[in-house]
């Protein structure tokens, strides 16, 4: 059945959330995606930088497939071998000492402002983030996120959500209360156009939260596991938090999420105060072992960082190229963005419509930038491919 016929059966019975490219995608191996009717695609996006090993990563598919032939669920009223080995690998390899399980990143968010709330006390509930910040789309990370268009039509939000201006450490301290327990943000924002936080500026909230006793949350959802060149983002700025969530490339595509924090942190929830039927299933947490395996194996996130310089390279001689549409690169490691000029904004979703048209997946992040968020195992030759059609369909605007 082709694409077409695939996609007119899913519009009648999907609830319109998404402004899906009319294909429906089959199958995937490493940066290559092929839909129903049989046209190959190079990835650059990854599901949203969730596929980071790639598509169907053979040894994340073998350890998918003997845990599901073993044990697929039990529930939290148990232990499950595969949870207790990935979060052995998250703490021995974080600042963390313990571990939360969830299966989104807005619900490992969630646990992150449950915990901020409940271990600073009664009357300490109010969280500051920054504008520009997205962190999930429940209602308390709506409210967290730092964009109107996302509060739009679903007021009131809960209560205690503040976001203090993009860049200046003063803004966040102005908005400081007795009742703040927490700032939050994200090491680079994403999805608000790949937005890097300047290590000083990110030094600077650090501070902030010792003077003010403040806990320090990072939202590495999409920041973390490789995607930056380090297995965390913050490792590479030089600040530590408190408690950090990750989720999207945790099991390279099986929805899982996690938040983490210290021993003493994590002893203010105890057993009934939070919870998650299904969080850390271990068909997710076997996948999620094996990413860990593959990402802190010698080698691996040093080849991220050489790709990225790579990849860095060919972005700027393009935008050197067609200095009418593209302005810049910014962004770290394999997350990545294109900074398009006014005149580039303006043809953005054409861009990013024409290169679909030519194979390759790509979107517009914050009506702002080209994003590339590529499998992190993306070979040069790839990365040349994809300049090759970024500069076709640039030609085609001029
Ligand atoms: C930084 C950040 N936080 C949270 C989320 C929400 O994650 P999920 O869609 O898994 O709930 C996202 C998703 O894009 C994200 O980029």
């Amino acid at each position: 059945m082709s694409n077409a016929k695939w996609a007119d059966r899913g519009n009648e019975v999907f609830i319109g959330t998404y402004n899906r490219f009319p294909a429906a995608m089959v199958k995937g191996s490493g940066c290559r995606l092929w839909d129903a009717d049989g046209k190959e695609y190079l990835d650059f996006l990854a599901g949203i930088a969730v596929c980071s090993l790639g598509h169907c990563h053979p040894r994340v598919t073998e350890a998918i497939c003997r845990q599901a032939g073993t044990l697929v669920h039990v529930s939290n009223l148990f232990h499950t071998l595969p949870q207790i080995e990935l979060a052995e690998l998250l703490v021995a390899h974080s600042f963390a000492d313990r571990v939360f399980m969830a299966n989104s990143g807005a619900e490992a968010n969630e646990a992150a402002i449950k915990l901020a709330r409940i271990h600073s006390g009664p009357g300490k509930f109010e969280i500051i983030s920054l504008a520009g910040s997205f962190h999930g789309r429940t209602l308390a990370t709506v409210a967290a996120t730092g964009q109107a268009k996302f509060h739009q039509g679903f007021e009131p939000l809960p209560l205690g959500f503040i976001h203090a201006e993009f860049g200046d450490p003063q803004a966040i301290e102005r908005l400081i209360t007795p009742q703040t327990c927490a700032i939050f943000c994200e090491p680079l924002q994403g999805e608000s156009g790949v937005r890097p936080l300047e290590p000083a500026y990110l030094g600077a909230i650090r501070d902030i939260c010792d003077r003010h006793g403040l806990l320090l949350i990072f939202d590495e959802v999409q920041t973390g596991l490789g995607r930056t060149g380090a297995l965390f983002a913050h490792e590479q700025l030089g600040v530590t938090p408190d408690i950090m969530t990750l989720a999207k490339a945790l099991g390279n595509g099986l929805p899982i999420g996690a938040m983490l924090t210290t021993e003493k942190i994590a002893a203010s929830l105890v057993a009934g105060s939070h919870a998650s039927t299904f969080g850390g299933n271990p068909v997710a947490a076997a996948a999620a072992v094996e990413v860990l395996r593959i990402m802190l194996a010698d080698g691996f996130l040093e080849s991220v960082r050489a790709t990225s310089r790579y990849f860095v390279e060919r972005l700027e001689e393009v935008a050197a190229r067609y200095p009418r549409l593209a302005s810049g690169v910014r962004g770290r490691g394999l997350l990545l963005g294109l900074v398009l000029t006014e005149q580039g904004i303006e043809q953005g979703l054409v861009i990013v419509q024409r290169l679909f048209e030519a194979g390759v997946l790509i979107n517009f992040a914050g009506n702002l930038v080209l994003r590339f968020v590529p499998p992190l195992v993306v070979s040069t030759e790839e990365i040349d491919l994809l300049i090759e059609k970024l500069c076709q369909v640039f030609d085609g605007l001029a």
